[in-house]
């Protein structure tokens, strides 16, 4: 049966890298067809029908249909899949409360459209920052749709910190299993090497290197994408695409026996996390749905950056409530 797939922010740099992978079935499967509808601004409309044209002249046996509009109620209507990408970045001189109400302008609204109209089995992947917060905002305002639906994306970071392990122990990145990112996606998050395995072995025994893991490892991961800036002249967009299309995935087919990934998930209070925040945890993705893996130890060293990350989404919670964004 053919999957309807939203994505918002299409004319975007992620967009751009995502829109591709989707309509070629790597999100869904060989054997998946799809029909896109995008959602954008009236001003990148335009650009969005240049990048449908281009998806057209790939000729994906997959892709059914490319819809493209401004309208959310029309984009989210019937969506199984729903990848909210487009968001208001911070300009300059722009301050926080000032972020979170431009945000909370566009995923109250989405949300309400979601709600509204989307497909009872409707997933949602928020990637757009502040990424958790929103994802709360949209969640907040879909009261009908089951919480557990609303993520947000933390598998870039999830990735990035294989990488840099990878790396570090040269081992392959597929010698590496049960990585966990807890908290924001935000310069706050914790990687957590101490439940990650390599090739069977703990991770954190493996690298044997307290100070790495604290002044080289964690702070890479987590200031990665102000390095991509950097670099690149631009943010992360490729990586990020390759994360979003990974996260669904895996939502969708499920995790290897045995392992599990990251995702910001709505928190039934496990860890410590107040319940309804959307904090990243370790979780399994089994019959369909992301479920946050149980029973893990917390040493003090996690404890205290676990804590750090999810006070942070506490306060982006207080303010947009004090907003009445929620
Ligand atoms: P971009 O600026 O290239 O594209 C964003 C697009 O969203 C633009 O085309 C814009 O017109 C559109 N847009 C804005 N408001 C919209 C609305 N109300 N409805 C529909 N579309 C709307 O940005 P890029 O590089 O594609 O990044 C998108 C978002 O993803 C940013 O917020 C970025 O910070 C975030 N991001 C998140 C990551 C994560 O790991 N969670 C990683 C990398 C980026």
């Amino acid at each position: 049966m053919t999957v309807n797939v939203t994505v918002t922010g299409a004319a975007g740099q992620i967009g751009y890298a995502l829109l591709f992978r989707i309509a070629s079935g790597q999100l869904l499967g060989a054997d998946t067809p799809v029909s896109l509808r995008l959602l954008e601004i009236p001003q990148a409309v335009k650009a969005a029908e240049g990048t449908a044209m281009e998806l057209d002249d790939c000729a994906f046996p997959l892709l059914e249909d490319i819809e493209i509009t401004d309208d959310a109620k029309k984009a989210f209507d019937g969506a199984n899949i729903a990848l909210l990408v487009g968001a208001r970045p911070r300009t300059k001189g722009m301050e926080r409360g000032d972020l979170l109400a431009a945000n909370g302008g566009i995923f109250k609204p989405q949300g309400e459209a979601i709600n509204a109209g989307a497909a009872d089995d409707v997933r949602v992947l928020v990637v757009g920052n502040p990424a958790n917060t929103n994802a709360l905002i949209a969640q907040q305002h879909a009261p009908d749709v089951p919480a557990e639906r609303f993520t947000a994306m933390t598998r870039l970071d999830h990735n990035r910190a294989v990488a840099q392990l990878s790396k570090k122990l040269g081992v392959p990145v597929s010698a590496i299993r049960r990585l966990a990112i807890w908290g924001n996606h935000s310069a706050t998050q914790y990687p957590d090497l101490f439940h990650a395995e390599v090739n069977g072995e703990n991770a954190a025994a493996a690298v044997n290197d307290e100070a790495w893991l604290r002044d080289t490892f964690i702070p890479t991961v987590a200031k990665r994408g102000a390095a991509i800036i950097e670099a690149r002249g631009a943010s992360s967009a490729a990586s990020a695409a390759g994360a979003a299309i990974d996260h669904v995935s895996t939502w969708v087919h499920g995790t290897a026996e045995g392992d599990w990934t990251s995702a910001a998930v709505v928190s039934d209070g496990s860890y410590g996390v107040p319940e309804g925040l959307i904090s990243s945890f370790p979780v399994v993705a089994r019959d369909g749905r992301y479920e946050i893996v149980q029973g893990l130890e917390i040493d003090d060293f996690s404890r205290e950056r676990i804590d750090a990350s999810v006070a942070e989404l506490v306060e982006e919670r207080d303010a947009v409530r004090k907003l009445g964004l929620i």
